[in-house]
């Protein structure tokens, strides 16, 4: 395989030594799942452990593009390995589809299963090159990694971008066991979050997951111990390990440079605005939202009368890189009418800024699981709209059990328009002094309790830890036979503040 060059973006590794143990990201091509791996590849690089991310060279092009919040310096340090891109069908997302779950995405998704034998010659080679290679992947990415059995240096964990709630939940159902944890009301269905043929995908995938050593979550006990304990106690085998290290996302934000990036222009705008005032609306990168339903959501915002920020993007395709995105159409006038309280922005948003910014008081969102923990973290209420997927589950973990968050529509609604009365009536309800009050301030308690959780011996911060003296176990003894001189995890605390 000629074409899997190893171009580390800025600088060789200065050590011709054997490492004692690399890791590999194998991400799925999602941008949600792009996007988390990339943050944990900057957490794992910052105790000094190459990492190598593994994909499709447009979707590690996507992953770099579209870096949130992360420090450039330590983007830098990891190691990507394009694969030759296929070509696949790459159509646009339906607007008009009742239905919100991205089937658009499904040929990119298909074309992954192509790259079992490309990833198998890798980490052989891989395994030539180091103590113990250390896979970590996307559960959507099972297939892909299988042959790691047959590598003798080379073990699996699986990272969870998905809620523990949504995860022990769906695996239960599946297994036609009740949902054991009293719950304030019946779980959301999940007719109509996911297509038969994407279970299909997802079938194929959980059957190739025995051979993991263990698993890690984008999740933090503090909000998430009894679902993790329900997904812990899913072990038969007794032997695999769990971690619960999130939120991953960096909490002290990179000052990336401000000044030279066209992005952190509406950032300004923030700047100017009275702190907790404005509520920002933004579904992700996988929903288009109908002509119709985009009136009404302009309507709605309109009517409350409340600062707003709404990024307005129609969902990725397959290739983000292929064409032009149907810009939606607002109503006539609508820009103008609102240019004293609202924006738009078309590209794409700095969330995490804007979610930790000051003059945010409130996120309308589909409660896909990033804008979920970004929110959270941020101690930033929600007015949860799901449209697929884990989103429901999530929309009750938030509203229900955690009371940070306020439903915008019923799940069991999903077929019908929102109305800009009701959208007027949530927004006001969210962002008003009285009622925002009490949800508010737990708001802010969690994202307190969470930060603190990332940082130096908070719980999954000594879980990352524990993680990564796992994969760097018997250092000392290998360092005897090898001659490497460092012996224990080394834990850079320079490199490590702008992103813990
Ligand atoms: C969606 O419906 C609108 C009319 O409501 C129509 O103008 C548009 O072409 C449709 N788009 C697609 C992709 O079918
Ligand atoms: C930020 O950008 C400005 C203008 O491009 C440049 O002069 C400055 O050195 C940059 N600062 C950092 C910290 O990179």
């Amino acid at each position: 395989m000629g074409s899997l060059r190893d171009h580390q973006n800025q600088h060789d590794n200065k050590s011709t030594e054997q490492p004692h143990v690399v890791v590999i990201m194998v991400p799925f091509p999602a941008q949600g799942h792009l996007n988390q791996l990339m943050q944990l590849s900057c957490l794992i690089t910052s105790y000094d452990i190459p990492v190598h991310y593994i994909g499709f060279a447009i979707h590690n092009r996507q992953a770099k593009v579209r870096v949130n919040g992360l420090s450039p310096h330590d983007v830098a340090k990891i190691h990507f390995h394009d694969l030759p891109t296929p070509s696949f069908a790459s159509p646009p997302p339906n607007p008009n589809s009742s239905n919100k779950y991205p089937t658009q995405l499904q040929p990119a998704w298909e074309a992954t299963l192509g790259l079992r034998q490309p990833v198998a010659t890798y980490l052989r080679d891989m395994s030539a090159r180091a103590k113990r290679v250390v896979i970590i992947h996307d559960p959507m990415m099972a297939v892909v990694v299988q042959d790691i059995v047959s590598i003798r240096n080379a073990e699996s964990y699986v990272f969870n971008c998905i809620s523990a709630f949504f995860r022990s939940s769906f695996n239960l159902e599946k297994k036609g066991i009740p949902f054991p944890i009293k719950l304030p009301k019946e779980l959301p269905s999940m007719e109509g979050c996911i297509p038969d043929d994407v279970q299909s995908f997802v079938a194929l995938q959980m059957e190739q997951l025995n051979y993991r050593a263990g698993d890690i979550y984008n999740t933090c006990r503090l909000i998430e111990a009894p679902y993790l304990d329900l997904l812990a106690r899913e072990d038969e085998t007794g032997n695999r390990k769990n971690w619960a290290i999130g939120p991953i996302l960096p909490t002290k934000l990179s000052l990336a440079n401000k000044s030279d990036d066209g992005k952190f222009k509406c950032l300004e705008w923030f700047d100017k605005q009275e702190a907790k005032s404005v509520i920002y609306v933004s579904f992700g990168t996988t929903i288009s939202l109908s002509d119709e339903q985009i009136e009404e959501l302009a309507l709605g915002l309109e009517q409350s009368k409340k600062r707003f920020l709404w990024v307005l993007r129609d969902a990725d395709k397959g290739n983000v890189f292929d064409g032009e995105l149907r810009r939606a159409k607002l109503p006539e006038g609508f820009e103008e009418r609102v240019k004293e309280v609202g924006i738009v922005v078309r590209d794409w948003a700095p969330q995490p800024e804007i979610l930790a910014h000051p003059s945010t008081g409130g996120f309308m969102s589909h409660c896909g699981w990033n804008s979920c923990t970004e929110s959270i973290t941020n101690g930033v209420p929600i007015a949860a709209w799901p449209m697929h997927s884990d989103q429901p589950r999530n929309t009750m973990l938030v509203t229900d059990i955690l009371k940070i968050g306020l439903v915008v529509r019923e799940w069991t609604q999903r077929e019908e328009l929102v109305k800009a009365s009701t959208i007027e009536n949530v927004v006001n309800r969210l962002m008003a002094p009285e009622e925002g009050t009490e949800m508010r301030k737990r708001a802010e308690e969690l994202g307190a309790t969470l930060r603190q959780a990332t940082e130096e011996g908070g719980v999954s911060r000594v879980e990352l830890d524990s993680f990564v003296a796992h994969i760097t176990r018997d250092n000392a003894l290998l360092a005897r036979t090898s001659s490497l001189s460092s012996s224990s995890v080394r834990c850079d605390t320079s490199s490590q503040t702008s992103v813990v």
